[in-house]
């Protein structure tokens, strides 16, 4: 999709489909002009159909013209009360109500004139994202046409071009991450993770290493090799790299859980538990895979980042773990596994550990960590936890900017005491009370106290069955945006 500004008013305006943002009470008399132009009777019809500005009205008149098949019509609720979360959610509807029809897309909305350029990257965004879809499973694609061009209307700074290079490299890592949570587990396998990467680092030119089983066995990682011992599949510890042209003066470590399949293992995923979708449990590595595709992109200076993902597959067969067994993480730590669908945990143990030697200035992980964090807080909010204010501030501005919910939770110490162990250092699963928490206190146990670390729980906002803002149903992608806006955060400062 070609996003470009156009000068033409909405009076002058041709193409396929115009969609006009309209705030309650409509001030600047869109309504009015756009009768006058198609001379229609709009307010007779508007009439029939519930449009009165509200933020989620959105209406579709099909014109049957040659300078304009559609006017759509998205409400934005009360004029004073529009911020850049509602212009997201209007271009993601603009761009749903276009679906069907190939062309130009025309889009006003009322660009803030503090922040344009932000305004129009933060739609463009929303447009590409909302017009997703994943015909890669059927045996006959049905092709549904769509925008190949936006045009943004309104008074928006000529320059402002420069603002919207990022829109398409961070979409495309979005639309990665949605792709390898929404694939199959018979088809994004560890060794598929492992392609991935590979992929990415030729066409991105990123650093690759692949740590085969032998490898992480040599390199002690017995609390991650103990979740794939029932499975036929090997595992792969994947490690990317990017690289700026000149020094950096940070290094950042993003960590990603990537269970391509999470049956619980001996403590069964049964009942309520959603067995089907566990394939959604390398949605963590999917998100650090996105925000790799992105930032390989957009190359910004001053700033290396790693990404780690410990990936493999939680199954049963006669080798498997025994809820029970005593396991030894790479950094030494033994570990009782008192239930083994608590998994993710295991497989963040030894790449925290593995993080940390890299001496970086912050990790990040993110993971499908708990149906805890589920319960506490939705499918559109992920839970942070981290002793660390600057860093926890960091990413909830970056979470903020980028339209995605985040929640800081508490690293409540006491409550490691539900990890002690009669025999082994901890267990791997506390009381059910608090387990969001229990989880990320278990994985500080991994990471060296002096390097900044923070955990992001995405259980909950990794899929959302009917679709939401921006996202259609299906894998969102979440965390892409955010780690990225960090990460360009990070470089600047
Ligand atoms: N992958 C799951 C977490 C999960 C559950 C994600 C539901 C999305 C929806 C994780 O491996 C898991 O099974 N966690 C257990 C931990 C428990 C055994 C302490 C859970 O949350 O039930
Ligand atoms: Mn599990
Ligand atoms: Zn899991």
């Amino acid at each position: 999709m070609k996003i470009s500004l156009s000068p033409a008013t909405p009076e002058a305006w041709s193409g396929s489909v115009l969609a006009l943002g309209i705030p309650e009470n409509d001030p600047q008399g869109l309504v009015a002009a756009m009768e006058q132009r198609f001379s229609l009777q709009l307010s007779d019809w508007l009439k029939q159909k519930p449009f009165s500005g509200k933020p989620g009205d959105c209406v579709s008149l099909p014109l049957l013209r040659s300078d304009c098949t559609a006017l759509v019509l998205v409400g934005l609720g009360e004029a004073s009360s529009v911020d850049r979360d509602r212009l997201r959610l209007a271009a993601a509807a603009a761009a749903r109500a276009a679906q069907g029809q190939g062309g130009t897309l025309g889009l006003l909305l009322p660009w803030s004139s503090d922040t344009p350029e932000e305004d129009a990257a933060a739609a463009a965004e929303a447009v590409r994202l909302a017009l997703y879809s994943d015909e890669r499973f059927r045996s006959k694609p049905e092709p549904s046409p769509k925008p190949d061009q936006l045009e943004l209307l309104g008074s928006l700074p000529g320059g402002l071009s420069h603002g919207l290079e990022a829109v398409h490299p961070v979409c495309a890592g979005v639309e990665l991450a949605r792709e390898l949570v929404a694939a199959p587990p018979n088809s994004v396998t560890p060794a598929e993770l492992a392609r991935t990467a590979s992929h990415l680092a030729h066409e991105h030119g990123l650093e690759l290493t692949i740590l085969e089983r032998s490898d992480c066995e040599e390199r002690g990682m017995g609390s991650f090799l103990s979740v794939c011992q029932g499975s036929d599949l090997d595992p792969k510890f994947i490690h990317l790299t990017y690289r700026p042209n000149d020094a950096a003066s940070k290094r950042l470590v993003l960590v990603g859980k990537g269970l391509t399949f999470d049956s619980g293992g001996y403590n069964l995923k049964v009942g309520a538990a959603q067995i089907d979708m566990m394939k959604f449990d390398m949605g963590g590595s999917a998100a650090v895979f996105g925000a790799m595709r992105a930032i390989a992109e957009l190359r910004p200076a001053g700033v290396e980042v790693h990404m780690l993902v410990a990936s493999c597959e939680n199954m049963i067969n006669g080798s498997a773990v025994h809820p029970g067994d005593i396991v030894t993480a790479s950094n030494g730590t033994t570990i009782e596994i008192n239930n083994t669908d608590a998994e993710g945990r295991l497989t963040l143990a030894d790449a925290l550990v593995y993080a940390c030697k890299l001496k970086p200035d912050a990790i990040v992980d993110l993971a499908t960590l708990t149906g805890a964090c589920v319960i506490a807080l939705g499918d559109e909010i992920a839970g942070l936890w981290s002793g660390d204010d600057s860093l926890s501030s960091q990413l909830e501005m970056a979470a903020q900017a980028a339209g995605e919910g985040l929640w800081r939770m508490p690293l409540h110490s006491p409550y490691r005491k539900g990890l002690k162990s009669l025999l082994a250092d901890m267990k791997n699963t506390g009381p059910r009370p608090g387990g969001s928490i229990t989880a990320a206190l278990f994985l500080k146990e991994f990471v060296d106290a002096g390097i900044p670390w923070a955990h992001i729980d995405i259980a909950g906002t990794v899929w959302s069955d009917k679709g939401r803002g921006l996202d259609p149903s299906g894998a969102t992608g979440y965390g892409v945006r955010t780690l990225v806006n960090w990460i360009i955060n990070q470089a600047n400062t």
